[in-house]
């Protein structure tokens, strides 16, 4: 037996970090050359179409171009939501959080729409999750939204059922930087909290949308999902301070300040990468190459190098380079989409494609076909102290 990690008491209390809990089929997080999904760098996948991402996910090979067709035309034929799913969704109280009302619209849709298979209802949840999503969008901001029409493609449908004023060219625009986030998002390995959280759910043997539940709820946090949102204010902060074109340096001693009060630097460091994260390299290409002209877009291109460089000082920080979070919100706002609270529900439309497709594999292919027994970690006892 090959001993994988090695447990001391220095291990407990880390968040389960480095633990090695099982295979993840769907993709790999290198520390230093980040996301491959099958095997196939990122970078590599960024700007294909999103259905041909979410079959190699989902059947771990490439399609051919008969079986995309296939594959295209079930994800159609199940990308609607019955009415009544819809109008229950309606009802739901539009106050507070978007991603709760996600977690809601996910439990409903489990209520009215599962056939209790973990196959069939994955592949239905990925294809009625951009009706979902745009649903809850709608709902929640109160725009009037635009009927779904699935033969438009994944994301294009999503993009258009949107009720939010802009100009049909402008939302092209759009439309590409949506797909791009969104095939970039889909996966992240199996450890990730919302993967793991969905997984453990899942482990108990509840159904495919309850598990996924537990995930968006794990996602919502400002360590997770909700991270691109406070990486956006914080740029918006700095632009708000440093206005449009802050010389060079002032970027790098706002950070070094921050750091010396102990604060975060949002969009910065990741559990696993010790190199700039590959996606975020994506982005920052499309925000250079399509929206040079927002500011927002310049002062994160900016604390790229001045931030990386400040980080780069501190002996104690194991990895100074951008994630996703640290350009994803500014790219979405130049290119027309406002809306930062929506960003995290934005991430949690793509990642249920992994989650549910890691969910397939844990119950029904993992060893030889048995699945995965429940999730059950011991804690140690230790006496209390003080309350
Ligand atoms: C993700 O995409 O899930 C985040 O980068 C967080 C992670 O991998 O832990």
């Amino acid at each position: 037996m090959t001993v994988l990690f090695e447990i001391t008491e220095d291990c407990l209390e880390t968040g389960l970090r480095g633990y090695p809990c099982g295979y993840c089929t769907t993709s790999e997080v290198d520390p230093n050359k980040g996301l491959s999904y099958v095997g196939i760098p990122i970078a590599d996948l960024a700007f294909k179409m999103p259905e041909e991402v979410i079959y190699l996910l989902y059947y771990g090979e490439s399609a051919s171009k008969e079986k995309l067709a296939k594959f295209k035309d079930d994800l159609q034929k199940r990308a609607h939501c019955t009415q009544k799913f819809l109008t229950a969704l309606k009802n739901l109280p539009k106050e507070g959080d978007p991603m709760k009302l996600l977690c809601m619209a996910l439990l409903l849709l489990g209520q009215l729409e599962k056939s209790g298979d973990y196959q069939e209802d994955a592949l239905r949840l990925i294809a009625k999750i951009p009706e979902v999503v745009a649903n809850v969008i709608n709902h929640h901001a109160s725009w009037l939204g635009r009927p779904s029409k699935p033969e438009l493609g994944y994301i294009e449908n999503f993009t258009q059922m949107l009720g939010f004023e802009n100009k049909l060219s402008d939302r092209q625009h759009l439309n590409d930087v949506f797909r791009v986030f969104n095939v970039l998002h889909y996966d992240h390995d199996g450890g990730n909290l919302s993967t793991f959280v969905s997984k453990a759910v899942a482990s108990g043997l509840d159904d495919l949308y309850g598990s996924m539940c537990a995930g968006m709820a794990a996602l919502s946090g400002p360590r997770h999902g909700r991270a691109n949102l406070d990486a956006l204010e914080f740029l918006q902060n700095l632009h708000k301070h440093l206005a449009d074109n802050p010389k060079p340096g002032e970027i790098e001693k706002i950070v070094l300040q921050k750091l010396e009060a102990k604060e975060l630097i949002f969009g910065f460091g990741h559990a696993i990468l010790r190199v700039e994260d590959p996606r975020a390299t994506i982005l920052y290409d499309m925000a250079k190459n399509f929206y040079l002209n927002h500011p927002l877009v310049r002062i994160a291109l900016q604390l790229r190098e001045e931030g990386t460089k400040a980080l780069k000082s501190q002996p104690k920080i194991s990895n100074p380079y951008p994630n996703v979070d640290a350009i994803s919100g500014a790219l979405l706002t130049a290119a027309g989409f406002p809306y930062p609270q929506y960003y995290t529900v934005l991430f949690g439309l793509a990642r249920v494609v992994g989650i549910a497709i890691q969910i397939i594999y844990e119950r029904c292919y993992a060893r030889g076909g048995k699945g995965l027994p429940i999730v059950r970690p011991t804690y140690i006892y230790k006496e209390r102290r003080s309350l």
